[in-house]
């Protein structure tokens, strides 16, 4: 099966959360399962500073965006060990810029960019030797290549007999923009109706997609439950239930090369589930070193890694440090990036507990490895969380998860009761209400279980045997792709 991945991002090449570590594992995991893969990422500034083996080739096009051409020019890259093929979409217009989608304020024009590399990915494709059987784009920013396909690039046969699937990675991001970018699509304006690519009078691409794709899906089953529903569906329930035998709920896999405690070389001393403890304590040091202190104290570390936004339960956690840093029987780090007043508030609490809390703002992925290692419990109260991705890797490194019981989190992280330690499921601390308290109370009872060493050691050990590679839901992925290919494609209404 050939199947062409289309997204805004993906490692090793540009990453701001999630979505690059799920489409840059996910094509290998494919090839592994059988499947002939090509990924199509942008060709952003910070793809070339990161010694990437990116050469050009001669393909160079244009895209046709609203009045303008836009000029493609097209590279590739082999990664060492990795068997499917990659290109990735040049414009300096559009893409030699700082930031991926923008600073405290997005990019005024994003809609052209993602209109112009939503395109430009399908003429890739449409100028391949081979047809493709599946194209399969995430997230808003790539939510029009469906629609694209069926309506725009019929004609090109090796595009033509594809199907399409959207992977929703989160609903609260849908890219919507004024309606007036409705020229730059290059659509009729007859596909802006209620039933199509309009929403409360704006252009919303996510929204397309939904409508569009043949096959949808998203990132647990719990989510794929909750966003047919208020408020999951952030204004899209309805729209998400009329195709809820299409949307399937795939759980993320992780690239368990990457995040492996035995190998990882961002940690000090590797270690598996026999030595966690000499393995953890190393990692702490280092991590001490890093944050200036001269030593490591002994009190149980909690940890948060992850976008500083209300859905991760920023909120939660800062309630958490001004309640519990004074106590002295826990030590906090925080590491993330995000909402500048959510970054300022977390370090103002740090500067008023020195002693017991450490705040580092940035995107750091060698802080990110080093503090899984080191930390003994990793706080994710979110708000919402289509999968989730800290935990799994909080797993891998033996660190037990604090986390509210949404989306994906319920799905990976099971409760530590009396039955779930005898049954040997138990994985994580879950608490239910959206509330300061509630995660507290979570945080104190995953402190006594740590006081416990015989539970912990158990805990830990057990977490670290989990499997959450790739294989599984590249599986389900493929299962999706044979549905999408045994049903005829998805009916374009004709709104007159
Ligand atoms: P989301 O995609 O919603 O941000 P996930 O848990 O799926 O959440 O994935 C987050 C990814 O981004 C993880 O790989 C995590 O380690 C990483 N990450 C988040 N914030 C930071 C940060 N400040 N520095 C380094 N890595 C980060
Ligand atoms: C989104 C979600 C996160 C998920 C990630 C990858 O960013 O917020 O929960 O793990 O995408 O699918």
């Amino acid at each position: 099966m050939r199947v062409l991945q289309i997204s805004s991002e993906a490692t090793p090449f540009a990453k701001t959360g999630g979505l690059a570590d799920v489409a840059g594992a996910l094509p290998d995991a494919l090839e592994r399962a059988g499947c002939d893969c090509t990924l199509v990422v942008p060709a952003y500034r910070e793809v070339f500073e990161k010694n990437l083996p990116i050469q050009k080739t001669d393909m160079q096009f244009s895209v046709p965006v609203g009045q303008r051409n836009l000029e493609a020019t097209i590279y590739s890259c082999s990664l060492p060990d990795q068997k499917h093929n990659v290109f990735l979409i040049g414009n300096t217009h559009c893409f030699d810029q700082d930031t991926l989608y923008g600073g405290a304020e997005d990019y005024a024009d994003n809609a052209e960019r993602f209109i112009f590399f939503s395109r430009a990915a399908l003429e890739v494709a449409a100028r391949q030797p081979h047809a493709f059987d599946i194209i399969h784009c995430h997230d808003w920013q790539t939510s029009l290549v469906p629609a694209y396909q069926k309506l725009l690039y019929q004609s090109w046969p090796t595009l033509s007999e594809a199907r399409s699937v959207l992977t929703i990675h989160n609903m609260a991001f849908q890219g919507m923009f004024w309606h007036w970018d409705m020229l730059l699509t290059g659509f009729h304006w007859k596909y802006f109706n209620w039933r199509q690519l309009e929403f409360y009078g704006q252009l919303n691409m996510l929204k397309a997609g939904i409508v569009f794709a043949d096959q949808l899906t998203t990132v647990s089953p719990t989510y794929a439950q909750e966003i047919q529903a208020a408020p999951g569906g952030c204004g899209l329930e309805g729209v998400l239930a009329g195709r809820a035998s299409d949307l399937t709920g795939i759980v993320n896999g992780i690239d368990v090369e990457t995040w492996n405690p035995r190998t990882d070389e961002l940690i000090p001393r590797h270690y598996s589930d026999d030595d966690f403890k000499q393995g953890k304590y190393t990692a702490r040091v280092a991590l001490a070193a890093r944050l200036g202190h001269a030593a490591p104290d002994d009190r149980p570390l909690v940890a948060f890694v992850g976008r500083l936004a209300e859905q991760k339960g920023v909120s939660l956690v800062l309630d958490l440090l001004h309640r519990m840093a004074g106590s002295g029987n826990a030590r906090f780090v925080v590491l993330g990036a995000g909402d500048p007043q959510l970054q300022e508030a977390l370090k103002v609490v740090a500067s008023e507990h020195p002693g017991a809390i450490d705040v580092v703002i940035g995107f750091d992925e060698v802080f990110a490895h080093l503090i899984q290692a080191a930390a003994d419990i990793l706080l994710m109260p979110s708000q919402y969380e289509p999968c989730g991705l800290a935990q799994l890797y909080a797993f891998r490194y033996g660190t037990i998860p604090v986390v509210r019981a949404t989306g994906g989190l319920v799905d990976t992280v099971v409760d530590v009761n009396d039955q779930t330690r005898a049954d040997g499921t138990a994985s994580g601390f879950v608490f239910q209400d959206f509330q300061s308290a509630s995660l507290e109370e979570a945080v104190q009872r995953a402190l006594a279980a740590h006081g416990n060493k015989t539970l912990w050691q158990d805990l830990v050990y057990r977490v670290m045997q989990q499997d959450w590679s790739w294989e599984v839901s590249a599986q389900q992925y493929q299962k999706v792709y044979e549905r999408a290919l045994a049903n005829a494609p998805a009916d374009v209404v004709d709104v007159r």
